[in-house]
């Protein structure tokens, strides 16, 4: 089986890239990567070598370097996990959003259409569905919840998704579609909340809480996400969206608490910040059809998914510590400078 993953070099698609490459030894994984400032080559150092993994380093807008690839590699299955992912940079710049997540979708499965594919597989989020109340927390997102999107990060991941639909039913292109909740665990990259907390944390700095930091999130251990997706690819229906979550909801503020408490640190360093525009109260997804379906279980607990990961950040500053010099430093003074 020749797969390949797209934005492999990033923190769910390393980590998938990782769990392919483990637990299918047999299966070639070739990753497909813009290397952009999210995107980074030392998460992938340790498989390099390994003769079953190969990396192109390439966009997925450019049709002439996707069309070559497929020629070479002649995929079975396409699972494409690059993307701009941060909303705040879409609220900052919502254009390169728009070119990467939707034009590069396009690309890609028109490179499906044309070389032939068994799977073309589209990582998406459950901001696809806007979001939710505070005071109904018996409201969940479902497969069928009406798209409904707060930003331009959430709208062009609509947009890919929208059209991901229209390519099986216009061409018969064989796709699956994912909807996840946040994320968390290693090779996360230190702009979002929980790794950007932990760091700054350590570093005895200010914690930028939004609004009244009670937003709140559906948060799920990656490798739990990682092996959603292999079940999908395996075994999922073509033409059908998965919501992928564990029922974990907690606060912003909440979850900046535990980061404090784990490392021994004062909850004088939260700071509350100017709200994000458009701020999404609540995400909760109901993962009802991949369990009934598909078996899938979330494994990892919160309680130590983030014990787990803390403590991935703890031992390995060498991979975060170029990360947050440089460009990072001048990307934190733009986005929290007025704050
Ligand atoms: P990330 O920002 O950490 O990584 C994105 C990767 O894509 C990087 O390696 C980057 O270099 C690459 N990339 C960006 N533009 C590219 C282009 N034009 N061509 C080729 N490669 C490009 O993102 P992530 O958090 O790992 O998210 C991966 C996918 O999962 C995204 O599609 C995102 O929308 C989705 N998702 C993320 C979460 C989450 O909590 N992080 C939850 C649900 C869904
Ligand atoms: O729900 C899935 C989505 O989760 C993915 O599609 C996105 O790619 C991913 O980035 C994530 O989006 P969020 O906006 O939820 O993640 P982020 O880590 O940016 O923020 C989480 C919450 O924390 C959100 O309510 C905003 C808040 N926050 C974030 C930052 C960076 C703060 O309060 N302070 C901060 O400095």
């Amino acid at each position: 089986m020749n797969i390949i993953v797209t934005g492999g070099a990033g923190f769910i698609g390393s980590n998938f890239v990782y769990h392919m490459l483990n637990k299918y030894p047999d299966y070639r994984i070739i990753c497909l990567d813009k290397l952009t400032y999210a995107g980074n080559l030392s998460t992938l150092e340790p498989v390099m070598s390994n003769p079953n993994f190969r990396f192109v380093k390439a966009d997925i807008c450019d049709k002439a370097a996707v069309d070559k690839l497929f020629e070479e590699e002649k995929p079975d299955i396409v699972v494409n996990f690059a993307a701009e992912s941060h909303v705040d940079r879409s609220i900052e710049n919502p254009q390169i959003f728009l070119e990467t997540n939707i034009i590069g979708t396009s690309v890609l499965m028109d490179a499906c259409r044309k070389y032939g594919i068994k799977r073309y597989h589209q990582v998406s989020t459950d901001e696809v569905y806007g979001d939710l109340p505070l005071d109904r927390p018996d409201l969940f997102f479902t497969e069928n919840t009406p798209i409904h999107t707060s930003s331009p990060y959430s709208s062009s991941k609509a947009g890919a998704d929208l059209l991901v639909l229209a390519y099986h039913r216009t061409y018969g292109l064989p796709v699956t579609i994912s909807r996840c909740s946040n994320n968390y665990g290693p090779y996360h990259f230190p702009e979002k909340l929980i790794p950007l907390m932990i760091i700054r944390a350590l570093h005895d700095e200010s914690l930028p809480v939004y609004g009244d930091g009670l937003n709140v999130r559906d948060w799920l251990y990656v490798e739990d996400h990682c092996k959603a997706i292999d079940l999908i690819i395996h075994n999922g229906k073509v033409g059908e969206v998965y919501n992928v979550g564990g029922h974990n909801e907690m606060a912003n503020i909440d979850i900046v608490k535990l980061i404090l408490k784990e490392l021994g640190k004062s909850e004088d360093l939260i700071t509350y910040v100017t709200d994000r525009a458009g701020h999404d109260r609540r995400y909760a997804i109901d993962p009802t059809k991949i369990h009934n379906d598909l078996g899938w279980l979330p494994e990892t607990k919160f309680a130590d998914g983030i014990v787990k990961t803390i403590k991935w950040y703890l031992e390995n500053e060498s991979w975060w510590q170029p990360i947050i010099s440089g460009e990072y430093m001048d990307y934190y003074q733009k986005m929290y400078g007025d704050k």
